[in-house]
């Protein structure tokens, strides 16, 4: 794991913009596994930029997910498949049916979910892998207890994730919060060839102090990257406040990258 320490959320965003436009540019048809939430929406915007400035595009580049609610339709405004639409597939120039989303409404959900990992394998898998981490530090929908080689499937959101994300939903209501979703796998996720896992804000500090410096455990599924081989980790000053060896670790990953 590359853990890059920025002093703001923007300034780490722009970074793994950069790494995603570089590797846009140098190989147009990659494979990007995307994430919701509020983390991603500065890297985005980033990117956004990048192609209205005409350094990069998505018209041959196709997309996959990490999850979505059951129960919510793509129009629903809190549904991953509408967040994606607004926060980025509008503002780039990517195919919208080069785009992979899995379908929250389907009748058979683990058919679904089957046939979403068969598409991925079929397209040669994930070359670069977004990532967001919750607080209680889950990687998608894979909650703690989760097993770490878990593949695509139904998952059920834990009560603190249900509080942390109501914010979003009716009155910030938690009984608005879907209970269940469709969520790529831990081990789905690790087969990506690159992981850039953004977590800003000091209440992500602990998960990610468990993630980085804690043992693999399936009670911190975000840990499962301590054995993937180019997992980068852009943190804040925040998030990254608990860390044993954060000078050590802003210091390699700075010279790696060469700042
Ligand atoms: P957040 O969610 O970006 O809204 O904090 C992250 C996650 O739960 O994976």
């Amino acid at each position: 794991m590359e853990i890059v320490i920025c002093k703001t959320k923007e300034e780490a965003s722009k970074l793994a913009a950069d790494m995603i436009t570089a590797a846009v540019q140098k190989n147009p048809k990659t494979i990007l596994g995307l994430a919701t939430g509020s983390t991603p929406v500065p890297m985005y915007t980033e990117m956004a930029k990048a192609v209205k400035e005409k350094k990069v595009s998505y018209k041959f580049v196709k997309s996959w997910n990490l999850d979505e609610y059951v129960g919510l339709p793509g129009t629903h405004d809190q549904s991953y498949r509408y967040f994606m639409n607004k926060n980025l597939f509008e503002k780039i120039d990517i195919k919208i049916s080069n785009t992979h989303v899995l379908n929250g409404m389907a009748k058979d959900p683990e058919k679904e979910c089957a046939k979403y990992e068969e598409q991925i394998k079929k397209a040669g898998g994930i070359d670069i892998q977004v990532l967001g981490i919750g607080s209680d530090g889950h990687i998608a929908f894979n909650e703690p207890g989760t097993s770490l080689s878990s593949r695509t499937g139904v998952v059920y959101l834990t009560p603190s994730t249900i509080k942390d994300n109501a914010r979003l939903f009716f009155k910030g209501k938690e009984s608005e919060v879907p209970t269940r979703a469709l969520s790529m796998g831990v081990g789905t996720i690790c087969e990506a060839k690159k992981i850039i896992m953004l977590a800003f804000g000091k209440n992500k500090a602990d998960a990610v102090k468990g993630m980085v410096e804690g043992g693999m455990s399936q009670f911190c599924t975000a840990s499962a990257l301590q054995a993937h081989n180019d997992a980068w980790i852009f943190c804040d000053e925040e998030s990254a406040s608990k860390l044993k060896l954060r000078d050590y670790y802003a210091w390699r990953s700075a010279t790696k990258l060469g700042l």
